[in-house]
């Protein structure tokens, strides 16, 4: 096990890819699972596509609001495993989303092999478009 890795992480993980099954993905067969660890809790998610492919939810979206529901904001890492050779990253969108809960969270990526990474968010996302940015606003149009 790299060192970077930790017992708690390799946990994480193994509720991420315990729900991966589950995962809705009849369009793309790219099943997603993600793990939440928010509150001293664990809150798992899993992709669910849709006919109308745009209107696709993906796993850690899933996992994220599941923790929100009860009524967790203070998220402290997330897991993600994916059916690729390499470890799964968010996309783009997940990102956001995550980052506006905490923006140095872990992210513990994994996917078919053994292979495992783990980064902080703001790695993944640098300089993300946080709330803070809104507060600049002079309420002014035009
Ligand atoms: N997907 C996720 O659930 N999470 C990711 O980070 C990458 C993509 C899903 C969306 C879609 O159902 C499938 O993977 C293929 O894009």
């Amino acid at each position: 096990m790299p060192k970077h890795i930790t017992e708690a992480d390799l946990a994480l993980l193994a509720f991420a890819r315990e729900v991966r099954p589950r995962a809705y993905a009849p369009y793309s067969g790219f099943r997603v699972g993600a793990a939440v660890f928010a509150g001293g809790e664990i809150f798992q998610g899993v992709n669910a596509e849709n006919a109308a492919y745009g209107s696709t939810v993906c796993a850690e979206r899933a996992a994220a609001l599941a923790a929100i529901t009860a009524g967790h904001r203070d998220f402290d890492a997330v897991a993600v495993i994916g059916d690729s050779e390499s470890p799964c990253v968010p996309c783009g969108a997940c990102r956001q989303f995550l980052a506006e809960f905490n923006p140095a969270m872990r992210v513990i990526m994994s996917g078919r092999t053994d292979e495992i990474d783990v980064r902080r968010l703001d790695e993944l996302l640098p300089d993300a478009f946080v709330r803070g940015y809104l507060d600049q606003d002079d309420g002014e149009d035009e």
